[in-house]
């Protein structure tokens, strides 16, 4: 079968799969279970070297739900951290007993604190990789990249050799401009992305937004499977642009989602949230998944997929401009419950391109049909509209 090694920052790895920093990589003994199941590493939960007076918010984590009912994205409303006299044993303890793994430790993009004194313990204990975050509850109002930057210069005048990645939120506007700057300060990789800035919903008959913290809310961080496209436009777009290990955080629930993520050019892929609803016990059906993959498509390592979707991504829309082509849909009467959706939606957002017969069967009138998709997106039967031939454009 394919071999799943890889290398991220001239480390190999068993296998791409890590648990991401939260409350899933909390405890030795917690991340051993894990490396018995087959994680291939571990980002453990956030270190720090001043705790003091932090209390946390109860509850912390809020679900966002599909209209069935099917948990879609998590948010938390506060930061669980713990104090670097417990990492430092606890990396120590891991990597005596699991010297193949990698261990990862966390730590928070924070100006003032006793940074050098964080990294010499951490690069002590045996610390394979830094792994810095972004904190955006506690960061308002500064040049971000700048600070990152300046963090990443502070560590390198500590350690020259320890590998260093930036976790980097979606938030900048240039995201290449963001990760070549990261890169030109000495990082060794980034990791794409931290969670997004959220507001997870309101309770409409008391106007208190969820979670009610006894009375009263505050903007939270979003992770999950609703986040993968934004994570997999940032990992894409990074490996486009800066030649530069990239570490994929967002929305990977399945073993399909982690193979996207290195055809656009992640290189180590970590979970939280999927392991949050259903366990650490995902990782057999993450690298069962990806082996058959590979072995389907006739790759003999995992190496050999990196980056493979990039030469299909056009950089901007705009590059889109000189296409003469454009797709066709045809409906397929045999599986059409005769809902109307598609109708409605063509008629009230497309280009009433659809009209029913007599018998309330949808039928496309090719001459108005600008092939833009929308009826496929919204019909409830899965390929009863087919979008697929490509026709000359008008
Ligand atoms: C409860 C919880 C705590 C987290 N704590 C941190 C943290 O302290 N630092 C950080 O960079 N990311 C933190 N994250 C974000 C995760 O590390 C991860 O990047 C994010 O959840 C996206 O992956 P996912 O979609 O697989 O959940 C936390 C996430 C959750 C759900
Ligand atoms: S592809 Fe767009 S324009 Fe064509 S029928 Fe569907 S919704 Fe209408
Ligand atoms: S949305 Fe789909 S099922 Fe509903 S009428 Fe249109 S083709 Fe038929």
């Amino acid at each position: 079968m394919a071999d799943l090694s890889i290398h991220f920052c001239d480390i190999k790895f068993c296998n791409p799969f890590i648990l991401s920093t939260s409350i899933c990589s909390n405890s030795t003994e917690m991340l051993g279970r894990a490396f018995d199941l087959g994680w291939g590493g571990a980002v453990i939960r956030t270190t720090s070297l001043d705790l003091a007076n932090r209390k946390l918010n109860s509850p912390i984590i809020s679900g966002y739900y599909s209209e069935e009912g099917k948990l879609i994205a998590v948010q938390r409303i506060d930061d669980v951290q713990q104090h670097i006299d417990a990492v430092q044993g606890e990396i120590k303890i891991l990597k005596r007993a699991y010297p193949d793994k990698v261990i990862i430790a966390n730590i928070e993009v924070n100006l003032n604190e006793n940074i050098e004194g964080l990294i010499r313990r951490l690069e002590t204990a045996g610390t394979d990789i830094i792994e810095c975050s972004l904190n955006t509850f506690r960061l308002n109002g500064i040049d971000y990249v700048q600070a990152i930057c300046r963090m990443i210069q502070r560590i390198r005048e500590v350690s020259k050799s320890i590998p260093v990645i930036i976790k980097i939120p979606p938030l900048f506007t240039d995201i290449p401009y963001a990760a070549q700057s990261i890169k030109n300060s000495g990082a060794n990789g980034i990791t794409a992305i931290n969670p997004i800035k959220s507001l997870i919903g309101i309770d409409i008959d008391n106007f208190i937004p969820y979670p009610n913290v006894n009375g009263s809310s505050v903007f939270g961080e979003l992770s999950g499977y609703a986040i993968k496209p934004i994570a997999l436009r940032c990992v894409g777009e990074i490996a486009q642009t800066v030649d530069i290990s990239i570490g994929a955080a967002g929305g990977i629930s399945k073993w399909q989602d982690a193979v996207e993520f290195i055809l656009v050019g992640a290189k180590s892929l970590q979970v939280c949230s999927e392991v949050m609803k259903s366990g650490y016990g995902i990782i057999r059906d993450l690298i069962e998944g990806m082996k058959q993959y590979l072995d389907q498509k006739g790759f003999t390592n995992l190496e050999q997929l990196v980056g493979k979707s990039l030469p299909y991504i056009k950089r901007t829309s705009h590059d889109f401009q000189d296409s003469e082509f454009q797709v066709s849909c045809t409906i397929n009467k045999h599986q059409c419950i005769k809902c109307g959706a598609c109708y409605i939606s063509c008629r009230d957002n497309g280009f009433q391109a659809i009209e029913l017969d007599m018998d309330k069967l949808p039928v496309i009138n090719s001459r108005r049909c600008r092939g833009c998709n929308l009826c496929s997106t919204i019909c409830p039967v899965k390929d009863c509209i087919e979008i697929k031939k490509f026709v000359k454009k008008k």
